[in-house]
């Protein structure tokens, strides 16, 4: 372990934190993303120095030089993970480790200085300890993490930044969907593509999610909660939506999910999915899936799940698909059985709820 990986947080209340009554009503239905938390953590990185002045301290406002590097090249990462309430009122992180191992990935493909993992997970557990009681008690109600970092030096030349800030803030947070777990419907982007090959598809950057917002807005003028992207090449192969990954389940009980090449994001619910779905001697695959053959598989029954499925997300099922070529129905259009054992399954390990045979959750 390096001296970085060791550096201590210096803990700084000012600031009145929000009356716990006041916190109550907050978190009683918060929604996605709005309602946050007391604190925040930060690392700041200065190339010659390393990483320096780690601390928790009062959430508040940036003051950021209109000239700081992020803001004109995009220099940015960032990671999205969960806090759960456990039945017994413990609190728990879900392999956080992941989170930590692809922030440095991330770091690494946008030309940043990789935060030592033992640091990232220190900043979100000393977070989580400061502001437990910030968990919403309803069902599916969690504690959304995001860690981030971004290029604060000055200066206007195209290059790596010298100056870096991390920071993890937290969000008392509810369903992602406004439907809950209800099935969603999606949206085929024609004229839009997410990622090309050698780009930064697999990298969870800003950038990845401000290119997909034109095409999710067109998602929604069709009355469609997600936009899927297909590949950029041949404009063919599925990739992911907005910002979730996607399984196919078919009527032999076998799945499948896109293979990851560098275009679509190495999720860690996809990954958890996957684990799961083998332990239960499914047979899954990774491997391409066309646009046509989605519809054809659909429409003969061949096809009968799919389901989306991310942190934000967790497992959501697609109901409807629409397309300039039409639209066509998965199975009922409503939530399949895989689809449900897998939200099922996730969720009660997460939540302390079953067995945790890979050591997935980590107990504060
Ligand atoms: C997450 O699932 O954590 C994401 O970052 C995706 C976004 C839709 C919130």
């Amino acid at each position: 372990m390096n001296a970085e990986a060791t550096l201590s947080f210096d803990i700084r209340e000012h600031g009145a934190p929000v009356p716990a009554s006041e916190r109550t009503e907050r978190i009683a239905d918060p929604g996605f993303g709005k309602v946050f938390t007391d604190h925040m953590a930060v690392i700041r990185y200065t190339e010659g120095t390393g990483w320096h002045d780690a601390r928790i301290q009062a959430r508040e406002p940036l003051t950021m030089d209109p000239a700081a590097a992020v803001l004109h090249y995009a220099q940015e990462i960032f990671e999205g993970m969960k806090a759960y309430r456990l039945g017994d009122g413990g609190t728990a992180l879900f392999r956080p480790d992941q989170n930590a191992r692809r922030f440095r990935q991330s770091a690494a493909r946008m030309a940043m200085p990789e935060l030592p993992e033992s640091l990232f997970l220190e900043s979100v557990e000393r977070l989580v300890e400061i502001d437990r009681e910030w968990i919403p008690h309803m069902d599916g109600g969690a504690l959304y993490l995001r860690p981030f970092m971004f290029a604060s030096e000055t200066f206007l030349g195209v290059r790596p930044a010298k100056e870096y800030l991390y920071m993890v803030i937290a969000s008392s947070v509810g369903a992602y969907f406004k439907g809950g777990a209800k099935a969603i419907s999606i949206w085929v982007s024609d004229d839009y593509t997410r990622a090309a090959p050698g780009g930064t598809g697999a990298a969870k950057c800003g950038g990845n999610y401000a290119a997909s917002l034109v095409a999710q807005a067109e998602a929604i003028e069709r009355g469609c909660d997600q936009v899927v992207f297909l590949d950029a090449a041949e404009h063919k192969w599925v990739e992911e939506l907005g910002g979730m990954n996607l399984f196919f389940v078919f009527e032999d009980g076998s799945v499948v999910t896109p293979p990851l090449k560098g275009t679509i994001l190495p999720g860690i619910t996809r990954d958890s999915i996957l684990t799961l779905l083998r332990d239960d001697g499914i047979t899954v695959r990774e491997e391409g899936y066309g646009i046509d053959q989605w519809r054809a598989d659909a429409d003969s029954g061949k096809l009968v799940e799919s389901f989306a499925c991310g942190t934000a997300a967790v497992v959501t099922p697609v109901g409807t698909v629409k397309s300039t070529a039409g639209d066509f129905q998965i199975g009922s259009g409503g939530t399949g059985q895989i689809t449900q054992r897998m939200r099922d399954r996730l969720v009660a390990i997460q939540r302390g709820e079953a067995p945790d045979p890979h050591d997935w959750v980590k107990r504060l």
